[in-house]
């Protein structure tokens, strides 16, 4: 029935490998496991995956940290083990998509570890070196996403290299063209093995610069908010003139996207991007210039606090403005790195713990029904809340550790699956532990369970899915109006040739309803 292209209105369901379903039985998930659950996300009536980083890596991010592009970190199994997933996604009728993390790799890549060692190796240019001011502090004042400095000192080159996220992290230099040729070929690897298309890991931090290197203006608009990830110095800083969003990061996304085209036109491209001040909306649009990427994720409605109903419609307005008409958007209330929906849509919502699974329902709803593609985090479709006790001793992302206990960091939205009530593991593990805790409060919303429970948020969502796949005004043109409705209301249509569908959420009594007009 669809004219546009596949993602141009996909449903996409996030996976995060490590949190899905263990199959060895040593607490951590992989990609057997993965490939065993297969027929509950096809059931969900979702249209791809995105599976988030598999790679080779010492996990010092959980994956975002790659030391081989081209290999399965062991604890998540083989290539083999991919290829099988793969097939068994397509037989399904699920496209796959993976994360690809161009920016920055780890720093047990071979091509940082020879990198570090002098100034005239092979791989000398391939990251972001700089000499020291001359009183020996870093060149610039670019600071990282993760707390710190962004650029830290190498002894053996006597020079500091760049990192926007954990020092075992340095940028890629995209000014060298053999980095850019790299990446590409990592692109065609998983394009030649059958991937339908990636998500690329933060593509505003790509940089390409060349030293001399400029600072960061502070940021006029910073204000010190009560939220503890707002407080940290990061965001006192405006990035988008030096150390993000650098023009040059379009000639790598033009290339890519030809590597991507020469397939069967049919291979997505979606780009993480965020900008200074909410403007993310505006800024993708360059990124989605014809011959640039299919889509971007966009971060605004993952607020870290929520939004309430007049963000959310803020939100909408934006992206009728800037994308009506197209699928060059990507949409996410949830993911790997924010608090799950349940925990913070309750409180930016002025709603009480008993609206939770109401709620959850209607802004899953609400995602699938604006233009553009949607990722939703698994999990998300049980309603689980985010597990905020994790002892201090048990936390494993670097961020939270950091700053611990003010801010949790992320570790309380990735905690792993629950299948089964049963009170080992959930059905997520036959192992003794598992590599983050699983919450007691996660039991009785188990996906195995909710799956064969008619009135379950997963069963509600999913006969949604599948009522909204038969609706040409939601899935085959990408055009919708401006919101409007009251203080809690909010109202829009989407229209095709011949049907218009209204689309209209209740943040009284939490309900959707839809009705041709
Ligand atoms: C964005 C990813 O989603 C996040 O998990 C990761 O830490 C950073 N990029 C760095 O790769």
């Amino acid at each position: 029935m669809s004219e546009l292209k596949w993602w141009e209105t996909a449903t996409i369901y996030q996976i995060y490998p490590r949190s899905f379903q263990d199959s060895n039985g040593d607490g951590i998930g992989d990609l057997p496991g993965i490939s065993s659950r297969l027929e509950y996300i096809a059931n969900l009536g979702v249209d791809a995956v995105w599976i988030s980083p598999f790679y080779k890596s010492p996990q010092n991010d959980f994956g975002y940290d790659v030391s081989d592009y081209y290999e399965v970190n062991p604890e998540y199994g083989s290539l083999a083990d991919f290829d099988n997933l793969l097939l068994g996604a397509h037989k399904l009728g699920l496209k796959v998509m993976i994360d690809i993390v161009p920016a920055h790799c780890s720093s047990e890549h071979p091509w940082f570890i020879e990198s570090r060692k002098s100034k005239e190796n092979d791989k000398a240019d391939w990251f972001h070196w700089a000499d020291p001011l001359p009183d020996g502090t870093a060149p610039t004042n670019w600071l990282s996403f993760f707390g710190g400095r962004a650029w830290t000192w190498e002894p053996r080159r006597q020079q500091y290299y760049l990192h926007n996220f954990l020092p075992s992290q340095p940028n890629l230099n995209f000014a060298n063209k053999q980095v850019r040729h790299a990446l590409k070929d990592v692109a065609k690897f998983w394009f030649d093995r059958g991937v339908d298309g990636f998500r690329l890991d933060a593509v505003h931090t790509i940089n390409a610069d060349r030293p001399p290197y400029i600072d960061n203006l502070p940021n006029p608009h910073y204000k010190v908010g009560p939220f503890p990830k707002d407080q940290q110095p990061f965001f006192r800083q405006l990035h988008d003139t030096a150390q993000l969003n650098q023009p040059a990061i379009q000639e790598f996304i033009q290339e890519l996207r030809l590597v991507a085209d020469a397939y069967d036109g049919n291979r997505f491209l979606m780009g993480e991007l965020d900008s200074d001040n909410d403007n993310a909306i505006e800024v993708s649009k360059n990124f989605t210039a014809s011959g640039r990427l299919h889509s971007t994720y966009n971060f605004d409605f993952l607020e870290w606090k929520g939004l309430d109903v007049s963000g959310i419609k803020a939100v909408i307005n934006k992206a009728v403005d800037e994308f009506n008409g197209t699928g060059n958007i990507s949409f996410a209330f949830s993911n790997h790195d924010v608090p799950r929906v349940a925990t913070r849509q309750l409180t930016a919502l002025k709603l009480h713990k008993g609206q939770a699974e109401a709620m959850q329902l209607m802004l899953l709803k609400l995602s699938v029904s604006l233009i553009g593609s949607t990722c939703i985090f698994q999990g998300e479709e049980l309603g689980l809340e985010d597990v905020q006790d994790i002892p201090i001793d048990e936390m494993k992302d670097p961020w939270g550790i950091e700053f611990a206990p003010e801010f949790l960091g992320r570790d309380t939205c990735r905690t792993p699956m629950v299948w089964d009530s049963t009170e080992s593991h959930c059905g997520f593990s036959t192992g003794n532990k598992t590599w983050l805790p699983i919450s007691r409060n996660h039991f009785k919303m188990a996906a195995l369970e909710a799956a064969n429970k008619p009135k379950s948020i997963y069963c509600q969502f999913s006969e949604f899915l599948k009522w909204r796949k038969k609706q040409p005004a939601m899935i085959s043109a990408n055009d919708m109006t401006k919101p409007w409705g009251g203080e809690r209301e909010i109202i829009f249509e989407r229209r095709a040739d011949k049907q218009n569908i209204r689309c209209m959420f209740d943040f009284y009594t939490l309900t959707a309803e839809f009705k041709e007009v």
